[in-house]
């Protein structure tokens, strides 16, 4: 018996892996977080599977039903939104099973950040702008965030942004933001990313206030900030530049012919 721990993706029921909807075909008791996986993805399951919300269930109740899955041998599919890895309550269930002797593997998943940028066409690591991404959220009332990570202090860095669960304090997280971003900096609130009722704001940090409305951001929305949202500065990289080689191209830059590939893998030490 085995349990699963698989991504969904963040929303659109054909953004799950293959891997991850050949397993949710498989097995016989599936778990799934309600509130932001769509039933859809259920059209994935055998028509003769449990299915669960976890949305109603505590802790300790998921326990009971992986306990009642081993006594019956039955793998099961617990389904994360997006990838499971990123504010999942995974580590939590993963400490449980260790405790009671049950194999578990992970199948990743899209998360929302990528799915976000994905609606927005942006590349979050752009040459000369941005070559990092923080992912982070506020203090909510389920989990605080340590003081060492808070948005003003990664505000610093004026890296590439994308907070989660923050709907709530938008105004706040703003004004962080703020600190030490320039005013013009790009910004995009995107709710629902891939979903059928998927939507985008766009604006720059000391503009976006006075343009939205906190609670229609609250839930399933994620804050993306800094200069790699914007179509404008940046440079090319040199990768495919005519005049740069690298291990797989010759670029017009190269003086000497290139060695046989044999002898180039026996350089490598590969
Ligand atoms: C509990 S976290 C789960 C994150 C998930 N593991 C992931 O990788 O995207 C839920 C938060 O993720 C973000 N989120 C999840 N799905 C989203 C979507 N389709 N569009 C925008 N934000 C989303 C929102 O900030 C939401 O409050």
């Amino acid at each position: 018996m085995r349990v699963y721990f698989i991504g969904a993706g963040p929303g659109a029921a054909d953004l799950i892996t293959l891997r991850g909807s050949r397993l949710l075909g498989a097995v016989t008791m599936v778990l799934y977080a309600g509130s932001l996986v769509p039933a859809e993805m259920l059209q994935h399951c055998r028509a003769d599977a449990e299915i669960f919300d976890t949305a109603e269930l505590s802790l300790d109740e998921q326990e009971a039903l992986y306990r009642r899955a081993q006594a019956e041998d039955k793998d099961v599919v617990r389904l994360h939104s997006g990838d499971p890895a990123i504010y999942g309550a995974t580590a939590e269930q993963m400490r449980r099973l260790e405790a009671l002797d049950i194999e578990y593997e992970i199948v990743p998943g899209v998360s929302s950040f990528t799915a976000a940028a994905a609606a927005l066409g942006s590349e979050l690591t752009r040459p000369a702008v941005s070559q990092s991404i923080i992912l982070t959220r506020v203090s909510g009332r389920a989990s605080a965030v340590p003081e060492l990570e808070s948005i003003a202090r990664f505000a610093e860095h004026q890296a590439t942004m994308c907070i989660f669960l923050s709907g709530q304090r938008l105004k706040q997280t703003i004004a962080d933001l703020l600190l030490h971003y320039p005013a013009d900096t790009p910004v995009a609130l995107v709710r629902r990313a891939s979903w059928p009722d998927q939507a985008i704001h766009r604006s720059t940090l000391s503009k976006l206030m006075s343009e939205v409305k906190q609670k229609d951001w609250l839930l399933t929305t994620l804050l993306l900030v800094g200069h790699a949202l914007s179509r404008e500065g940046g440079v090319e990289s040199s990768l495919y530049a005519a005049g740069f080689t690298h291990i797989f191209r010759d670029g017009t830059d190269r003086k000497t012919p290139r060695p046989s590939k044999r002898k180039k893998t026996v350089e490598n030490g590969a």
